[in-house]
């Protein structure tokens, strides 16, 4: 994710979907070298070219895609104003804590795995004082840890309404740790708070290679890595998968239709893969 964050924000202002200045500290010194020389137009798109080459057509357009999504996503739920906690559960690289306007007021909570949570307060160095002065880091292992009680520890307050951002993990989890953060999710959040999460389509899970030509390669590669994906959901069965978990289903956006929104009026021929969605969820009041 760092690596194609950093690829997207080398591009110009005027065909870039955002810009995340911090994801180059994540990446390896090589890649960081890459980077340096994709100032330079032509090497950058060959970059892109070689990179979507290597990994298939899917993922770096899906993974910048998604980011502006959520980007959005965050930016308008803070500017409604009610919102005063961002919990960040598999925080990964994620920079929104540095990045995004509208934090001031708002206490962020970056949840994650520990030894991924480690590698990134190394990699931010210095950048964890002010101002992101708010920000609390929790570790936690969605299979083993008891959420709630991790972020309660580290301050979450009840009653305030919250932000909870699940991007990019569902796919790596068992189904009962999916279930399990849903329920503390659903148990933490007061009225008013909201749920943006992402899922991959569960047919690609069993090889349907016919509606995604995009996934074999996709899903080889995560799985070469050690990195699996395990969940996905039917889209056709999101409002109900949801509902009987306590959430209401605000909207379902794959990264086809992101990508659509955003590259096309860049006049970028970038095209988001339909297995991978973002949904917004609200907090259901109890029955
Ligand atoms: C692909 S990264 C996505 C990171 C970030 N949300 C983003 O979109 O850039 C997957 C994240 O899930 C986290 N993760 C995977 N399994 C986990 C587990 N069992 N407990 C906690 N975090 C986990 C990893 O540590 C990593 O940060």
């Amino acid at each position: 994710m760092a690596v194609q964050r950093a690829l997207e924000s080398a591009r110009p202002r005027s065909s870039r979907l955002f810009c995340d200045a911090f994801a180059q500290r994540f990446v390896s010194r090589r890649w960081r070298l890459v980077l340096r020389a994709s100032r330079v137009g032509v090497v950058r798109r060959a970059v892109e070219v070689l990179y979507d080459w290597v990994a298939g057509p899917g993922p770096r357009a899906s993974a910048v895609a998604r980011t502006r999504l959520i980007d959005d996503l965050v930016t308008d739920a803070l500017s409604a104003g009610s919102i005063g906690q961002l919990v960040i559960l598999g925080a990964g690289f994620d920079s929104r804590a540095w990045r995004l306007p509208g934090l001031e007021k708002v206490t962020v909570f970056e949840v994650d795995h520990p030894a991924t949570q480690q590698v990134k307060r190394q990699a931010l160095g210095g950048i964890v004082g002010p101002p992101a002065w708010q920000v609390r880091f929790v570790p936690v292992d969605f299979e083993r840890d008891d959420l709630g009680q991790a972020l309660g520890a580290a301050g979450y307050r009840d009653g305030v309404p919250s932000l909870f951002v699940w991007e990019g993990v569902t796919n790596y989890l068992t189904p009962p740790a999916v279930d399990q953060t849903l329920g503390a999710v659903r148990d933490l959040a007061a009225p008013g708070s909201l749920l943006v999460f992402t899922y991959v389509d569960r047919a690609v899970l069993a090889g349907d290679d016919a509606r995604f030509p995009e996934a074999r390669r996709w899903v080889e590669g995560v799985r070469r890595r050690g990195e699996p994906w395990r969940f996905g959901l039917d889209p056709a069965e999101v409002a109900e998968f949801l509902a009987r978990r306590g959430f209401g289903l605000i909207g379902d956006v794959s990264t086809a239709n992101a990508g659509e929104r955003y590259f096309g009026p860049l006049g970028r021929r970038d095209q988001g893969s339909a297995l991978y969605h973002v949904v917004t969820a609200s907090v259901l009041a109890p029955a």
